[in-house]
């Protein structure tokens, strides 16, 4: 299932992974049947993202993918560190590898992704989970086979935390699905929103070769894809490294020229950097979807300041209503965090407020959690968590009636829907999404990776039910 076995060529001079990667399969070749590999992911969409290219690159060396780790002689943890609990998940699941290890002393175990990007976190894993082979992070994945080959030859630990300004090119990338895809476009962040620990376990900011993102969907959508995402944390900055002005709008209009039947999504977008431009050329494309992550993350303007987010509500509002103007369809979903250090009562309900105007169509809501290293993590007046929890509550209880009243607005339609098949929940229902990325429910079969005009019947908060419509659109 690999895409592509190009060489890998690290944009930046860093090393060739040839010789490694035939040390690694000189090793997987000796055994009557291949060796295993379970790859764990958690975080965000980048880290799928970048779990592909890990499990394309294990199976360029002669692995084979499992899906449990039981079965597995090298297991591979993408981990995330954006919420406490996001850590202490990856941290739990390594620790009940002890006994896999245990049993099998030749399995190699190694941890990936944003989490070991922190001294703390490498320190732990060396001294707590001895049987832990290696840690690699994001920005030297390609490295992989390098540290394979090493662990592999002399069974030495390799705890590095490894950081390289690099954008590596031709890892090959072994995808889920046929017919959706996310592409990186970019990696890192620059912004250091002060709760964020981002910017600091994936560098600064690094953009693609525009060339290699139109070759990478060109190639896509020629294979069939219909359902592509462009990924970045901050993807209107897009270019920004860049000396000829290249800019996101620019990319996403290349992009859009590529002749096929497929969709465009991208995420994620900051709101200091969505301009008007940008939303002209969506309104004006053919591909790109009518559809805009816009983390709005609090509605007080104290708190946006605190946050270092470098936008206000107003400001928000402005490309928001923009954005309504020209494409009456779209649907806008965000992020929000609730109980920064300091929000008072009026301030979370500023958020409510916000909430009630910009009328979300779905939220993603966390509660903050403190990051070490971050500005926020040592600001005055933490939120105790009762309070933040029944703040959490009441911004639910509200998101939910708006995203109601948002699908109720869609009964009667006719919309175009992505089929993702047989539910799993329930054989008999078909299920897909829109190019809003909304979740409809439908009885006729319809194969996944399939377009088929669904006209809405019922709508939830969570997900639009009706029946297949062949006369089009309305
Ligand atoms: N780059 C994107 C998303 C980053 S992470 C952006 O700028 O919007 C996804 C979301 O996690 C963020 O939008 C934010 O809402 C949330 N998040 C980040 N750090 C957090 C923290 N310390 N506590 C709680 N939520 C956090
Ligand atoms: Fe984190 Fe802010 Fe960067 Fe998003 S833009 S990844 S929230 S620092
Ligand atoms: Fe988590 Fe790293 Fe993504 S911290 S949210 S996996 S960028």
């Amino acid at each position: 299932m690999s895409d592509c076995c190009a060489k890998q060529t690290p944009v930046g001079g860093a090393l060739d992974m040839t010789p490694y990667i035939a040390a690694v399969r000189a090793h997987t070749a000796t055994g009557s049947t291949p060796p295993r590999c379970f790859v764990l992911t958690f975080g965000c969409q980048q880290n799928v993202a970048d779990s592909e290219k890990l499990a394309g690159m294990v199976e360029e060396m002669g692995y084979e993918i499992t899906a449990t780790a039981e079965e597995a002689d090298l297991i591979l943890v993408n981990t995330c560190a954006i919420r406490e609990h996001a850590e202490q998940k990856a941290l739990s699941v390594v620790g009940q590898y002890k006994h896999l290890k245990e049993k099998n002393p030749a399995l190699i175990i190694g941890i990936c992704g944003c989490m070991v990007a922190q001294e703390h976190r490498r320190t732990e894993l060396k001294k707590s989970y001895p049987y832990v082979s290696f840690t690699l992070c994001t920005s030297v994945i390609y490295r992989l086979p390098q540290y394979l080959a090493e662990v592999i030859a002399n069974g030495k630990r390799i705890m590095r935390g490894e950081e390289e300004h690099t954008v590596a090119e031709g890892a090959p990338i072994r995808r889920e699905s046929t017919y959706r895809a996310s592409v990186s476009i970019m990696y890192g962040c620059n912004n250091f929103c002060s709760y964020c620990i981002v910017p600091y376990v994936r560098g600064r900011e690094r953009s693609r070769e525009p060339a290699a993102v139109i070759a990478e969907v060109r190639d896509l959508v020629a294979k069939g894809y219909k359902d592509i995402t462009l990924l970045g944390q901050n993807v209107n900055s897009y270019g920004r490294d860049r000396a000829d002005g290249y800019a996101f709008p620019q990319l996403l209009a290349d992009l859009d020229r590529i002749e096929g039947d497929y969709t465009l999504h991208f995420m994620t977008s900051h709101p200091k950097d969505a301009t008007r431009e940008l939303v002209d050329v969506m309104a004006a494309s053919r591909h790109v979807a009518h559809s805009f992550h816009l983390p709005l993350q609090a509605g007080s303007d104290r708190i946006l300041k605190l946050m270092n987010r470098h936008y206000d509500r107003a400001k928000y509002l402005d490309i928001l209503d923009y954005m309504r103007e020209k494409m009456p369809d779209i649907a806008v979903t965000s992020d929000i965090i609730v109980a920064f250090p300091s929000e008072t009562e009026e301030e979370f309900d500023q958020t409510l407020q916000m909430l009630r105007r910009a009328r979300f169509d779905m939220i993603y809501s966390f509660i903050y959690s403190p990051r070490k290293g971050t500005p926020a993590a040592e600001m005055e007046g933490q939120v105790p968590h009762d309070v933040a929890a029944a703040r959490m509550t009441r911004l639910l209880a509200l998101q939910n009636d708006i995203a109601d009243a948002q699908n109720a607005k869609l009964v009667g339609k006719t919309v175009r829907v992505l089929s993702e098949g047989q539910s799993k929940n329930d054989a008999a229902v078909y299920t897909g999404r829109t190019d809003q990325n909304k979740i409809v429910f439908f009885a006729e079969p319809v194969p996944e990776g399939e377009w088929v005009m669904v006209k809405i019947e019922r709508a939830a908060a969570f997900a639009l039910y009706g029946t297949k419509n062949e006369n089009k659109g309305d």
